[in-house]
């Protein structure tokens, strides 16, 4: 059976590079028969955090955060493709995560970082995995970390050299994992309605 896969990105730069991974992975999740989709922050254009999607009167939140409340709700696994700046996360996709809370709940999150360096994002990967543990994700222990992007992947979104190699290989195992915890998870609220 396939799951629904969101995968988020959330650079706002003009010569953004991380959409290459984000494109790869949705390609690779949509090959292995998932229905995985693409949530760039920058095209869904939440306004800074003003209201959570939860303090909006019952149908009156913006018509691009209800549906992106919608797509989250509905969803069985999240997948967080993160780059990283000044040792940190990138602003797009942190505000936009911080919209919703509840929403989130009762499903796995494996996150897919990436930097210019060899470094590969891995310390806004380490913010991350807190981050979405405290919104009520299951956070997966297996990662992708993606060094140096420019040379990893093709501006066509095609895996290029060793870096490209070694994605490909570790793509196997984290997908896997977030299979088998996307199961579980379906399965426990099928079995047991969540508390709240
Ligand atoms: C404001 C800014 C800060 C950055 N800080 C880091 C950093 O701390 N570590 C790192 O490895 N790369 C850093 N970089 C380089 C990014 O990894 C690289 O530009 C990457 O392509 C950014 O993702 P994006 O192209 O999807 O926006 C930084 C880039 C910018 C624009």
């Amino acid at each position: 059976m396939s799951h629904k896969i969101l995968v988020f990105y959330g650079s706002y730069r003009s010569d953004r590079k991380g959409i290459r991974l984000a494109d790869w992975l949705v390609a690779q999740f949509i090959a292995r028969g998932e229905a995985a989709e693409l949530i760039d922050a920058k095209a869904v254009g939440l306004p800074m955090l003003d209201r959570m999607y939860k303090e909006y009167p019952k149908g009156q939140a913006p018509e691009a955060l209800e549906t992106l409340a919608g797509k989250i709700k509905a969803a069985d696994a999240f997948v967080f493709v993160t780059g990283e700046y000044n040792w940190g996360v990138q602003p797009g996709l942190k505000n936009l995560t911080d919209h919703f809370l509840e929403e989130w709940f009762w499903r796995p999150a494996a996150i897919a970082s990436y930097s210019a360096g060899r470094i590969a994002g891995a310390r806004s990967s380490f913010i991350w995995h807190g981050t979405l543990s405290e919104m009520g994700m299951i956070v997966v222990s297996s990662t992708l970390a993606v060094g140096p992007i420019g040379q990893a992947l093709t501006a066509e979104a095609k895996p290029a050299g060793e870096a490209g190699q070694q994605l490909e290989r570790a793509f196997v195992r984290f997908a896997d994992d977030l299979a088998w915890w996307t199961e579980a998870a379906r399965t426990q609220r099928a079995h047991k309605a969540p508390p709240y």
